[in-house]
């Protein structure tokens, strides 16, 4: 188990250039095999999601290899349509590669992809919506055998703007005759980043980042090349990690509407941010007052992916702060932890109440999530003492080298050995 030691009471000070998404990455990868093509992508972090996803590829008969930043996905010979419950397990967004199976071969096997630490996340709105769309799905013992004689294009309304099934319909719509409307769609920035890549394939697609996405037609070409858009949830990390410590810190190749929720938020706080039209800058004296009530919702509202980090941000924050998470059931496993380091949070249901304290003392801590992991980086380097951070493994699954990138902001952050 990877444990990192974090000395806190550093100022961060610094540019730094944020990393590719990986929510925006891991759906483009199954688009890439939805027509027989070549794809270069470009941007796309190390991660071992990433990895895990062209394990999948691979397993599929498809070529997958790395060059620093770029992946060349060759998917002209793909050979298999199922994917194996170890490659299943290793990420809960392989659940994305079943419509674009069936949108290249009619045929799908592949295993549940189960719940995980943020609570039972299930997929009846994908499964439902291919249904619609004519694929038939047995479901047997985790199982799922999916087939279909000829998908047809309808009219798909989302009771929930899921952005999992908003991908899945997406991709196995490009095989539907006809044309797909999917109605209360998500509209987060990754849907888009998704969009720009399968009208660059040739689908006639169009609508993402409003509720309603027309999918029509398909004049497939057979070498794509695609920029991966910039982590919107990276970029949030950073921002709450410079309100929390203080110091000065510009972010460069970021996308400043994508995270102007938790922008703002950090304004109100007390931080001065200056946006600009591809970085944006954060200056805080470590000195914070609570923010007006934080509510998770569906994009452009506030992510629950930041809910953590924002929290994190405030332990110190003059007042309470009110959180309220929407999309969860079960997204405050890393409260349990902040308060290991003297913060004052409670939990009721969905509502999480933190009072300011005056200072945060180190202890040791445990990730237990991504973002929550994140958290407790957050409050660690505002923290007084020698933070030893357990299970480092949940958050490099979806940051590149977050801890070379706070030391050379300032930060004292290590592996230990
Ligand atoms: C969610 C986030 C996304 C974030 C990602 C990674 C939202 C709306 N989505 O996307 O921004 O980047 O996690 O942390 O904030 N649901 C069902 N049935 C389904 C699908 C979803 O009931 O078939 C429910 C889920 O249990 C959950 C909610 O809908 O409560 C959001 O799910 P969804 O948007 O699909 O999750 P992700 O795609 O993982």
């Amino acid at each position: 188990m990877s444990i990192w030691r974090i000395s806190g009471g550093n100022r961060l000070n610094g540019d730094i250039r944020i990393q590719g998404a990986k929510n925006a990455v891991l759906p483009i990868i199954a688009a890439s095999i939805v027509t027989s093509c070549e794809t270069e992508l470009i941007n796309c972090p190390r991660l071992s999601d990433v990895e895990a996803a062209m394990c999948i590829l691979r397993h599929l008969g498809c070529i997958a290899e790395r060059d620093g930043d770029t992946l060349y996905i060759d998917s002209r010979g793909m050979s298999a349509t199922d994917i194996p419950h170890e490659l299943m397990r290793e990420m809960r967004s392989s659940v994305i590669f079943l419509g674009a199976i069936l949108a290249r071969a009619h045929s799908a096997q592949l295993y549940y992809p189960g719940g995980c630490e943020l609570g039972a996340r299930p997929i009846d709105l994908h499964l439902d919506a291919l249904r619609a769309l004519g694929a038939q799905i047995s479901d047997s013992g985790g199982k799922l055998e999916c087939s279909d004689s000829g998908l047809k294009g309808t009219r798909i309304n989302l009771s929930f703007p899921s952005v999992g099934a908003t991908e899945n319909i997406m991709l196995a719509a490009c095989a539907a005759s006809g044309e797909t409307v999917i109605t209360n769609a998500a509209r987060e920035p990754e849907i888009v980043d998704l969009q720009d890549y399968l009208r660059k394939l040739g689908v006639c697609v169009f609508g993402a980042g409003t509720p309603t996405i027309s999918i029509s037609g398909f004049n497939p070409v057979q070498v794509v090349g695609h920029r991966v858009m910039t982590d919107r949830i990276a970029a949030a990390t950073m921002l709450c990690c410079t309100a929390a410590t203080g110091g000065k810190v510009r972010l460069l190749s970021v996308e400043p509407a994508h995270f102007e929720t938790i922008s703002e938020a950090l304004e109100y706080m007390g931080c001065q941010i200056e946006r600009g039209s591809t970085e944006i800058t954060i200056s805080s004296n470590g000195i914070l007052r609570a923010p007006k009530p934080v509510v998770t919702k569906p994009y452009p509202g506030f992510p629950t992916d930041a809910q953590p980090l924002l929290m994190a941000a405030c332990l110190k924050a003059d007042g309470t702060a009110v959180f309220t998470e929407n999309i969860f059931e079960n997204r405050y496993r890393h409260a349990v932890e902040l308060r290991k380091l003297g913060s004052d949070i409670s939990v009721v249901g969905r509502v999480a109440m933190v009072t300011g304290v005056p200072k945060l003392i180190a202890a040791p801590v445990t990730a237990t999530d991504l973002r929550g992991g994140a958290a407790l980086v957050v409050a660690a380097l505002a923290a007084e003492g020698e933070t030893q951070l357990y299970d480092v493994g949940h958050i490099v699954r979806g940051y590149e080298r977050l801890d070379e990138h706070l030391r050379a902001l300032g930060g004292d952050i290590h592996y230990k050995c």
